[in-house]
């Protein structure tokens, strides 16, 4: 039976949005509800316990929402509790993990960059990911501590975010990977950056894409589709500062008009 109800989206703060416009553009009639848990980001540096104490919550107070779908737009949530909320909650849940398949496939000299935050470099399902995806390709890791803060504050065309990624970009451009992989939902906002530096030869596929065709194909699979023509609506939500994370997530949705963000501690 087709499913009116909303898609839920949720991330540790704002970077998540960048999934979900591609969502948005492959399912313009969905209603879609955005949790950015910015009072506590970035999760990238917490313990794997606390992050999965958070997304519970947040997948709660999305089901309480009657989401049909829960999709974690949220690399370090992913790898830190995906398993986790399957078992928790009834709903199908997406999660989000660095493109390491697809960049193996990619690569040509046999190495790949992957910027993405400590816990999700460290988890056992991105080692398990580079087992099986990734056996003969070299994997320079990169952590990014403090990309994602300046992304919060929607600082991105800054001088110290310039600088940030030009030094984390360092090491992946001495050790010549011909691929890089933004393992976080954040770093898209700077894809622009990522490019001029690493050069035109170098891709660098935007993580986007394939969660939003993962959501699609489950809602189809599921019979789940809103199946009617009008435009779908956004409901955002947070935990952080409402005029900081209102202002930087109407400069990531891109909307003329100011994003309405409500406030929803949990
Ligand atoms: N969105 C998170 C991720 O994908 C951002 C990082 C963080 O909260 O530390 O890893």
């Amino acid at each position: 039976m087709p499913n009116p109800n909303p898609i839920g989206v949720f991330d540790s703060g704002v970077g998540g949005i960048s999934a979900m416009k591609e969502i948005r553009r492959l399912l313009p009639a969905e209603d879609i509800i955005y949790y950015a848990d910015s009072a506590h980001c970035p999760y990238g540096t917490k313990n794997p316990a606390f992050i999965r104490r958070r997304i519970k919550k947040v997948a709660g107070f999305l089901t309480g929402l009657k989401v049909k779908i829960i999709v974690a737009a949220c690399n370090t949530a992913s790898i830190a509790g995906i398993d986790f909320l399957r078992q928790t909650y009834p709903q199908p849940i997406v999660g989000m993990e660095p493109a390491v398949k697809p960049a193996a496939a990619l690569t040509k000299n046999g190495k790949v960059g992957v910027m993405a935050t400590g816990v999700t470099l460290t988890g056992e399902r991105f080692h398990s990911l580079i087992r099986r995806f990734a056996g003969d390709t070299e994997v320079i890791t990169v952590p990014c501590p403090g990309l994602v803060e300046r992304v919060e504050l929607g600082l991105l065309d800054d001088p110290e975010t310039e600088r940030l990624v030009q030094r984390f970009l360092d090491p992946l451009v001495s050790s010549g990977v011909d691929t890089v992989v933004l393992g976080c939902p954040h770093y898209p906002f700077r894809l622009p950056l990522v490019k001029s530096v690493m050069g035109p030869s170098v891709p660098v596929p935007d993580p986007g894409n394939p969660v939003a065709r993962r959501v699609a194909q489950v809602l189809e699979e599921n019979d789940l589709q809103k199946k009617t023509k009008e435009n779908g609506r956004e409901f955002f939500f947070t935990s952080g500062n409402l005029a900081t994370v209102g202002r930087t997530i109407s400069i990531l949705w891109g909307d003329d008009e100011e994003a309405k963000v409500k406030l929803e501690r949990l």
